[in-house]
């Protein structure tokens, strides 16, 4: 029996109170923009992420196609880093359907890349070179192990790109995760943002969607991209009803799931052949490396004693979320213990 999902936040489930408002949500056509709900939810999340629109979309991939189609055109370059769900995790979207090209640039430890780099890259030249128009960036950094980039981190990679006139697109997927580690606003983090996209269905808890701020003008066209991938959805307030309530009251328990990526993450630092750096470890996402080619063997394993993992061929990624209390923790600990003990012990 599973007792314990710790794949990633996206396994969890809505609050009995996000389900009440789905329940009862007032609803309309969106795509005439006649549902007051999700017009509710686009207005406060414009707020809060200190922008002029947004609109709600199916997913985090979709706000960043969307994002990225509205803004780069065909055979233009975007750049972005190695580690960026973007240019790992997303199908090639933007690619395939946008024709345009992928430059990756050297991420960090810590998710952020080097303005020089950037500036190179971004540097126009002559007519052999696809005009570069859109820099990535990502907060929180998945792939770095969920860290939380400060506002000046993000400035001087904007700064780089801007000098080029690059426009930014922020993955702000798990925004509201560095707001809370960095007690700063999400408006704050965003500001150096020309879009940005957040996902109502991780840390927040909704069942699905995502929504995609900026100014007037981009989500006026981000509605005609979003349309264009069939991504326009009708009573769609029955989606918006959970994001409202999540966005007024899942922001600050995040702190929680915090507190339980640190718990979990120093009991693995004591773990024979456990590789970990704890300083990594700022918001809910906890990677680490195993011996060599022993990832699945481990998930495996971990399966029999009840608890779910994120598994690699060496890393593996826990991920708590609502619904994880710090009991849930112990039996991940326990289960680990036990597993890396028959592995690497
Ligand atoms: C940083 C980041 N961006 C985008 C996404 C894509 O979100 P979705 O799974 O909703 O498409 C994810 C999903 O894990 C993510 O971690």
């Amino acid at each position: 029996m599973i007792r314990v999902d710790l794949r990633s936040d996206t396994v969890s489930h809505p609050s009995p109170e996000m389900r009440k408002a789905m329940y009862e949500a007032e609803l309309g056509d969106d795509v005439y923009g006649d549902d007051p709900t999700t017009n509710l939810l686009e207005e406060r999340a414009a707020e809060m992420l200190g922008k002029e629109a947004a609109v709600i979309v199916s997913s985090g991939t979709q706000s960043n196609l969307v994002a990225l189609l509205a803004q780069a055109g065909r055979g233009d370059t975007i750049l972005l880093g190695t580690k960026s769900h973007i240019l790992n995790a997303e199908a090639g979207g933007a690619s395939a359907l946008g024709g345009i090209v992928y430059m990756p640039i050297q991420t960090d430890d810590r998710g952020t890349m080097d303005p020089t780099a950037i500036g190179l890259a971004a540097a126009p030249r002559d007519h052999h070179k696809a005009p570069v128009t859109v820099l990535c960036v990502e907060n929180t950094q998945n792939m770095a192990g969920g860290t939380a980039l400060a506002p000046e981190e993000i400035k001087v990679m904007a700064d780089a790109g801007r000098q080029y006139g690059l426009r930014v697109h922020m993955d702000g997927a798990r925004i509201f995760n560095a707001a809370v580690a960095l007690e700063t606003p999400a408006s704050e983090l965003a500001a150096e943002a020309d879009s940005i996209g957040f996902c109502l269905s991780k840390g927040l808890a909704c069942p699905v969607g995502s929504v995609l701020c900026g100014d007037a003008d981009f989500i006026m066209e981000a509605r005609r991209w979003r349309k264009m991938l069939g991504g326009s959805m009708r009573q769609v307030g029955v989606i918006a009803a959970a994001g409202v309530v999540a966005l007024e009251s899942m922001i600050d328990r995040m702190a929680d799931d915090h507190a339980n990526a640190r718990k979990l993450a120093t009991a693995l630092a004591e773990m024979p052949g456990i590789d970990i750096d704890l300083a990594t470890v700022e918001t809910n996402i906890v990677r680490f490396g195993v011996p060599a080619h022993k990832g699945n063997e481990i998930a495996g394993r971990l399966k029999e004693e009840g608890v779910l993992i994120n598994g690699g061929d060496s890393d593996l990624r826990f991920v708590p979320h609502y619904g994880i209390d710090s009991e849930d923790i112990d039996i991940a600990i326990n289960a680990m213990d036990k597993v890396m003990a028959e592995v690497a012990g």
